[in-house]
C-alpha cells in the first residue's frame, strides 16, 4: 500500500542478525572484518540522523535483534516494522521457513552479508533462500554492507512512500 511521505515521517527499521553473528570480532576477519556486532549497530545509529534527513524523514527508529535460535529469529519479523535489514548468517543458505515468513509478510527488506558470498569456497554459500523475496542484496563490504543497506532502505521507502 502506498501513501504520501508525510505519513511516513518516522519509519521503523528492524536490523536482524542471525546465527553466530554475535561472535563477530572473533570470526575470521578476512571474511567478516574486525568489528563486533555492537560496533556495527553503533555505526548505524551514528549515521541514521544524517541519512534520515537526506531522505526527508524526521528520524528513523532502529531496532536491533540477534538470535542463535532459528524459531526465535523467524518470530522477530512482523508488519509492525516499515522495513528490515537482514543478515541471517548460515540460515541464509538453509532456512525455507524464514523465506516463507518473509514472503508471507510482504515486509520490504534488504539481505545483507559481510563477506562476498560469490567468492567463498563453499558453493552452498551462493544459495540464498531469502533473496527472491528481498528488494535487493548487499554483500562483500564488511560493516559497510549494513550502512549501505540503511541508505538503500531509506531511499526505497522514500521512493515507494510505504506506510509504516
Ligand atoms: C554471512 C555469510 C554466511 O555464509 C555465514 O554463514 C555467516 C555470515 C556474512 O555476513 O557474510 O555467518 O551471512
Amino acid at each position: 500500500m502506498k501513501t504520501n511521505l508525510s505519513s511516513l515521517k518516522k519509519p521503523s527499521i528492524l536490523v536482524a542478525n542471525g546465527v553466530n553473528l554475535d561472535l563477530l570480532g572473533q570470526r575470521p576477519s578476512q571474511y567478516y572484518g574486525k568489528k563486533c556486532l555492537s560496533d556495527i549497530n553503533k555505526g548505524l545509529r551514528k549515521i541514521e540522523p544524517n541519512l534520515s534527513k537526506l531522505f526527508g524523514f524526521s528520524s528513523c527508529d532502529l531496532t536491533f535483534v540477534q538470535s542463535n535460535c532459528e524459531s526465535e529469529f523467524i518470530s522477530f519479523f512482523s508488519t509492525e516494522y516499515s522495513a528490515a535489514i537482514i543478515n541471517p548468517g548460515a540460515w541464509t543458505h538453509t532456512s525455507l521457513s524464514l523465506a516463507d515468513r518473509l514472503e508471507a509478510l510482504n515486509l520490504p527488506f534488504i539481505e545483507v552479508h559481510l563477506s562476498n558470498l560469490a567468492l567463498r569456497k563453499e558453493r552452498v554459500r551462493s544459495i540464498s533462500f531469502i533473496r527472491p523475496h528481498a528488494i535487493g542484496s548487499i554483500c562483500g563490504f564488511g560493516y559497510i554492507s549494513y550502512e549501505s543497506a540503511l541508505f538503500a532502505i531509506l531511499a526505497f521507502l522514500k521512493e515507494n512512500h510505504h506506510l509504516i
